[in-house]
């Protein structure tokens, strides 16, 4: 049997190979593993641990917490302030960003994340998972602000996500393709399963929640409606649906086998770009999706080239194989805004 690669091995292989995974993100990345290894033994204990239902608060969105929203928050804060490799953290579920505090050394980078994806799905014991995205800090002038955090996803130093489902599986990028590890339960490693992910190019397989579709524009309509036509209509070819809605699942089933994922703009709430949060939601998956060969929009623009106003900043998502986000793209810009 050909050994295994640990999580471990993979980065200091990395480093020496590419030479851009400095001490301090190896260390990052592998502290980050380590809290979803914990996040994932609360998961797993379900109704035993006490980690399901909902706790009597809000967070900065207006969504009801769960309690297990707010414990993988706390396990990621307590994992990654002490290390020195981190200057500030920003999360879902913070109104404002953590910076580290002073009685640890501040390092070069800061962490965003989104701590529990698909909170519906806990209670009804389907795959969740956490989100995660890193990005440096730019500016040594001064202290630091959510002002610092403020940065297009195209500068992301590193993202991934852990899916906590019949396997618990870590996606890992640091901008040089796209490394899946399982965790081997009985160890307690992540174990390189999957390097060099690819997208396929095309797919018959889409992602969007068909219950919002008399709120849709007309260039999702278009692209859904000739989806659903099948066989007989311009596409040529049957489609099949799923919709997870946890976008990890959905964006993991993508990186298996392909698919386009779409949460587009609607007309519920116009103000808002979309549903999903631009920071620690799309800009990880993009650039996860990106290092795969797929691509990431916001139906007009590609999701990483979004400079974002504010921390909590919603966006448009449609992502996974390139010729089907091309598509939906290209409709988008042939309709007037
Ligand atoms: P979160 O649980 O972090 O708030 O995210 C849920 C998100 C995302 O994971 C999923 O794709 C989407 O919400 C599902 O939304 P709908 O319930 O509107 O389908
Ligand atoms: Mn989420
Ligand atoms: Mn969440």
């Amino acid at each position: 049997m050909s050994s295994r690669i640990s999580l471990t091995r993979y980065l200091v292989e990395q480093q020496r190979e590419h030479g851009h995974i400095p001490a301090q993100l190896r260390l990052l990345i592998e502290v980050v593993a380590r809290a979803c290894k914990s996040i994932a033994i609360s998961v797993n204990k379900g109704a035993l641990g006490e980690v399901l239902g909902s706790a009597a608060s809000e967070n900065v969105q207006g969504e009801i917490q769960k309690k297990l929203d707010i414990i993988s928050n706390e396990v990621l804060i307590e994992a990654n302030e002490w290390g020195g490799h981190l200057a500030a953290m920003a999360s879902e579920e913070m109104d404002s960003i953590h910076v580290v505090p002073n009685r640890y050394p501040q390092g070069e980078y800061l962490l965003l994340f989104d701590p529990l994806d698909g909170s519906s799905n806990i209670d009804v014991n389907v795959s969740i998972g956490t989100i995660f995205s890193v990005l440096r800090k730019v500016n040594n002038q001064r202290g630091i602000s959510e002002e610092d955090f403020l940065q297009p996803g195209k500068q992301q130093a590193a993202a991934g996500y852990c899916v906590y489902g019949p396997q618990t599986t870590l996606v890992l990028t640091v901008g040089e393709g796209v490394a899946m590890f399982t965790l081997d339960r009985e160890t307690g490693s992540w174990v390189l399963t999957e390097d060099q992910v690819q997208i396929p190019e095309d797919t018959k397989e889409f992602a969007i929640n068909m219950s919002n579709m008399r709120h849709w524009d007309a260039p999702v309509k278009r692209y859904i409606d000739e989806c659903l036509s099948g066989k007989e209509g311009p596409r040529g070819k049957d489609f099949n649906m799923r919709w997870v809605a946890s976008m990890v699942a959905d964006v993991h089933r993508i990186l298996t086998r392909g698919g386009v994922f779409l949460y587009p703009w609607d007309k519920r709430d116009p103000d808002k770009p979309g549903k999903l949060r631009l920071m620690y939601e799309a800009n990880p998956m993009a650039f996860l999706v990106e290092q795969a060969g797929g691509l990431a929009t916001n139906g007009r623009q590609r999701i990483m080239d979004v400079v974002p106003g504010k921390l909590h900043e919603r966006v448009a998502v449609v992502l996974g194989s390139k010729n089907e986000v091309q598509r939906v793209t290209d409709y988008h810009l042939a309709s007037p805004t």
